[in-house]
């Protein structure tokens, strides 16, 4: 009987010190995640903060990470680590932890696009049984800095559909639950206002361009100008009208990318589709993903909120898929802010 695989998933891209371990078929031993509180006075994410944070986090998460996996560090075979996009001082600590650890341990390294972890965390198995997307599918990727519509052929082989031209879907959340005086990140305030508002109430302005590119930032322009409409009239717009306004921006944003999502999906005829990212954890894009797929009997792959904000288990995952083709990352490879999939 062959050894089994064991990768050590290392992410450190953003305000997330994560570590992890998958072994055979991408499955799940531990996702150890420490999050930084350190930004909430802050209303966004101070990069040298994150830094300094991922220095103190990373040797006890990876610690940890081994010790919940049940191995030793000497029973690695490979460690997979985001070499980008994102903070580049983030980005640093990770790469720099996982080429010391690999030289250490005379282990193999692999460089893993943080993008590409998102598109393949519906390949983290909790359990051998766990269904995985068919290739190809669609992933409808959405955060903070990205809003992409990916044709996915294989691990290897994404294409990149439609994008966003200016914001990304998390920026609209953001930066409107921003200007309502929620705190960051508001799209999960928004998400759990939502819930008791009328999405119908108000309307906000919708994109029209071609393609399956997306845009938000008419979107945003309209629902400041809603607010500054309101408040002329009534001082307590805002607060009058909360649950409403946060349920018609996210009844916006979710039409928004459906129908781009709905042309995606008709162009190339895949039968299936998943999402991923952070603003895969919103409820309304949730549910109206389901229904979509549902409607045309096509499978649908919504992840465990878990695995839609930044963790090491998606990159254990698409590092142990260019483990399997002897893809290494060489010490020279440095980190890099930008790229897309
Ligand atoms: O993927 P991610 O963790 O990192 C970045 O790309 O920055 O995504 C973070 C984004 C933020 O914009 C946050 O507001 C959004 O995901 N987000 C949500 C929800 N949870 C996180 N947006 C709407 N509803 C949510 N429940």
């Amino acid at each position: 009987m062959s050894k089994p695989v064991y990768i050590l998933g290392i992410e450190s891209s953003c305000d997330d010190t994560s570590a992890a371990v998958v072994t055979d078929e991408a499955l799940l031993l531990s996702n150890v995640i420490a999050s930084q509180a350190v930004h909430e006075e802050y209303g966004g994410v101070v990069p040298e903060l994150a830094s300094r944070a991922h220095q103190q986090n990373i040797v006890p998460v990876v610690d940890a990470a081994i010790k919940r996996a049940g191995i030793n560090l000497s029973d690695l075979s490979a460690i997979a680590y985001t070499r980008g996009p994102g903070l580049l001082g983030s980005l640093l600590v990770g790469t720099s932890f996982a080429k010391g650890l690999s030289l250490g341990l005379r282990c193999p390294m692999v460089d893993v696009n943080h993008l590409h972890g998102h598109v393949l965390a519906h390949f983290i198995r909790r359990d051998a049984a766990d269904r995985v997307p068919p290739f190809p599918y669609i992933c409808l990727l959405v955060s903070g800095g990205n809003s992409q519509i990916v044709l996915v052929r294989s691990p290897r082989d994404m294409e990149i559909l439609g994008r966003t031209i200016d914001d990304a879907a998390g920026e609209a959340f953001d930066k409107c639950a921003k200007v309502m005086g929620l705190p960051y990140p508001g799209g999960p305030h928004i998400d759990r206002l939502a819930a008791e508002g009328d999405p119908k109430k108000f309307r906000f302005a919708r994109p029209r361009i071609d393609g399956f590119d997306y845009s938000f930032s008419g979107l945003k322009t309209s629902f400041l100008y809603t607010l500054r409409d309101g408040l002329k009239t009534d001082p307590d717009f805002i607060t009058a009208n909360k649950a409403d306004l946060a349920a018609s921006l996210q009844a916006t944003i979710v039409d928004i990318l459906l129908d781009k999502l709905a042309r995606a999906v008709k162009a190339t005829g895949v039968k299936a589709v998943a999402i991923g990212g952070g603003v895969a954890a919103n409820s309304g894009v949730r549910e109206a993903v389901a229904d979509f797929c549902a409607a045309r009997s096509i499978e649908a792959f919504i992840p465990e909120r878990l695995f839609t904000t930044d963790n090491a288990a998606m990159v254990a995952t698409a590092g142990y898929f260019k483990y399997l083709d002897r893809d290494f990352s060489p010490y020279s490879a440095t980190p890099y802010a930008r790229v897309s999939v």
